[in-house]
């Protein structure tokens, strides 16, 4: 594991002692989570070795550990995207610091696309499985075998279950889909979003692939869920922006924000 990490994590548990059971990325709309931690220290990322500040717009830039729901939690509020970069490793420190303080689940969100008619924007969406479609992986130059990694119960089955659950309890609906990650920046075609229909995904997105495969690889089990803000292109009569991402986050993240809470509420303490 790399140095940063270990001094990353020092500098966390420095500021506030003690271990971590869960791991939070807060995608686009997410960021209010962050302001509802209990007994809380907030670090920017620019002061942890190897993170990286993230350029986008609706993207704070800092960790922030402490309570949420009786569970103690480390909330990465803003990624890196490999867009912004061409480095599909870049949120590697940051994985491996939640890894160091001790989180055993990471939950991480984005903001998506929709590909089906029934998941709206406004929706939230429970990931259950990824394609990678871009060639990418942060695990290029890894030269051990722990580099062919399983990735068939990528998205853990009995998280799920109590994500499902929690959102039962919650009353609030949760389509569950498969995710397909797309490089960006620019939005797809609409002839990229039919091929993503014919293979199988249901939201498209920027994000959250490279990091899900770093968490695996770092032992961690994995939930995430998409706030889908709009449909995929030419399958809305409006073209897409970031100004409708921003604006329709909020939505699918408030829906996402109770069931997280009801989840870790729920969650063996
Ligand atoms: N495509 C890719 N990323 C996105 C989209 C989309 O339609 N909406 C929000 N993030």
């Amino acid at each position: 594991m790399a140095n940063y990490a270990k001094d990353s994590a020092g500098i966390v548990r420095a500021a506030r002692a003690g271990d971590y059971k869960v791991g939070i990325i807060l995608g686009s709309g997410l960021g209010s989570l962050a302001t509802e931690i209990d007994d809380a220290v907030r670090i920017p990322y620019a002061q942890l070795a190897g993170f990286p500040v993230s350029s986008v717009t609706a993207h704070a830039s800092e960790l922030v550990a402490g309570m949420l729901e009786g569970v103690p939690v480390v909330i990465l509020s803003g990624r890196a995207h490999y867009y912004e970069s061409g480095n599909p490793s870049i949120m590697r420190t940051p994985m491996e610091t939640l890894k160091e303080l001790g989180c055993e689940i990471i939950v991480a969100t984005n903001a998506a696309g929709s590909l089906r008619e029934q998941i709206a924007p406004g929706s939230a969406m429970l990931i259950n499985d990824h394609i990678n479609w871009s060639g990418l992986n942060p695990l290029i130059g890894e030269e051990d075998e722990s580099r062919f990694l399983d990735m068939s119960k990528a998205y853990d089955p009995a998280l799920r279950e109590q994500i499902k659950a929690a959102a039962k309890q919650e009353g609030i609906e949760l389509p569950e889909g498969v995710y397909m990650w797309f490089s960006g920046p620019s939005f797809e075609t609409p002839a990229e979003i039919r091929m993503s229909q014919v293979l199988g995904a249901d939201a498209v997105g920027m994000s959250t692939v490279p990091e899900v495969i770093l968490a695996r690889f770092l032992g961690m089990r994995v939930a995430a869920f998409s706030t889908i803000t709009n449909m995929g292109a030419g399958l809305q009569a409006h073209d897409l922006s970031h100004d409708e991402t921003k604006e329709m986050a909020p939505k699918g993240a408030a829906k996402i924000k109770a069931i997280l809470k009801t989840f870790l509420r729920n969650l063996d303490k």
